[in-house]
């Protein structure tokens, strides 16, 4: 496919959701390219990715400095997608990038030091060949470099245009108490939070989803299939080039115990009941959270994509099903 020329009909179905109390609107559902999007993938298939999600409303594309494998790799993927047939679009696409984990040797190639932050987004735009994104986070909390200087880097990176909100992931309600009152007194606004969340990882609930609400910020779940393991897939077995299966993928074969495959068992009977894919109502449950206003979803092929998106036709719960979910996770 050498022309790609986006959908007419791209906006018809996806929902959009403002983010916190900014003035962006985000797609309930966004891509990440954590996996599948590295040069030991398959290039025209995350081409086929980035291009499918397009054409069905999702104008949300998720990086960061050490998506791969090798670290840079999905950032130079994407960044080559978008100079050949997304640069007319750029003006619709919201493009996030991080920074925080070890992306170069030495003392200056992780954490949260200004020196770091900065150098690592000019990489990151580079890699893209982009001027600016659109979000930039620190992509986990320091626990050495003082909040000041990590929050000032990100002020500064607004002043200096290189992105246009700034984003906190992986960081604690606590954290995120201190960070909005330094980020106040900057300026800048926390535009958005990125935490795990999915039924297997529920963290979020006890005090974080609270905070992000009272403080009008917005909140993206990254991995709400639990890498995958909240999808039929590995209800008998680990198929081959699944995510558990690859040698450089995040997620371990062990990880599928027979508990887990349990659990899993009667969620996707309660997913079939209700006439959805395990993957699909896993992630409706994540959006029926007012306080939620994007699942980062991976996907490492279209079938899956499109099956994902199919979740916003029902995110409603009744209390019986809330409370059958609830049982089945505590066992
Ligand atoms: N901020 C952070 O620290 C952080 C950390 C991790 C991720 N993230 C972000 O979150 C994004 C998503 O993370 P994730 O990839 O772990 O998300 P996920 O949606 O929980 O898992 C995606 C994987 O699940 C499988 N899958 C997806 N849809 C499926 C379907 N409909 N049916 C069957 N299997 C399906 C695929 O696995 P197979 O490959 O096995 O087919 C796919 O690669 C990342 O790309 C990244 O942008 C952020």
């Amino acid at each position: 496919m050498e022309i790609y020329n986006p959908s007419v009909g791209r906006y018809d179905r996806m929902k959009y959701k403002r983010c916190g109390n900014s003035g962006l609107l985000l797609p309930q559902v966004s891509l990440g390219l954590w996996h599948n999007f590295g040069d030991v993938d398959l290039f025209e298939n995350s081409k086929e990715i980035i291009f499918r999600a397009f054409d069905l409303g999702i104008t949300h594309f998720d990086l960061a400095n050490n998506y791969g494998p090798p670290p840079g790799s999905a950032e130079e993927n994407f960044g080559k997608i978008l100079k050949k047939h997304l640069a007319l679009y750029r003006d619709e696409l919201i493009i996030s990038s991080k920074a925080g984990y070890d992306m170069w040797p030495g003392p200056y190639g992780e954490w949260g030091s200004r020196k770091y932050l900065i150098a690592s987004l000019d990489q990151s735009l580079q890699r893209m060949g982009l001027d600016y994104v659109d979000i930039f986070y620190s992509h986990r909390p320091d626990p050495v470099t003082p909040l000041e200087e990590t929050l000032g880097a990100l002020a500064q990176i607004v002043r200096q245009g290189k992105a246009l909100y700034i984003g906190l992931s992986n960081y604690d309600s606590e954290t995120m108490r201190q960070a909005v009152k330094i980020l106040d007194s900057l300026n800048t606004p926390c535009l958005i939070h990125q935490p795990r969340y999915s039924m297997l990882d529920r963290w979020v609930e006890d005090s974080l989803l609270d905070v992000l609400e009272e403080n009008g910020i917005g909140c993206i779940c990254f991995s709400p299939l639990a890498q995958g393991l909240l999808t039929d897939k590995y209800l008998k077995n680990i198929p081959e080039n699944s995510r558990a299966a690859k040698p450089h993928g995040f997620l371990q074969k062990t990880t599928i115990t027979p508990e887990l495959r349990k659990k899993t068992f009667k969620l996707n009977t309660m997913a079939v009941r209700r006439g959805q894919s395990l993957a699909q109502m896993a992630l409706a449950w994540i959006l029926k959270d007012d306080r939620v206003t994007s699942v980062l979803i991976g996907a490492s092929n279209v079938d899956q994509l499109e099956n994902s998106l199919e979740c916003l036709n029902n995110t409603t719960f009744t209390s019986e099903e809330l409370d059958d979910i609830k049982k089945i996770l505590v066992v």
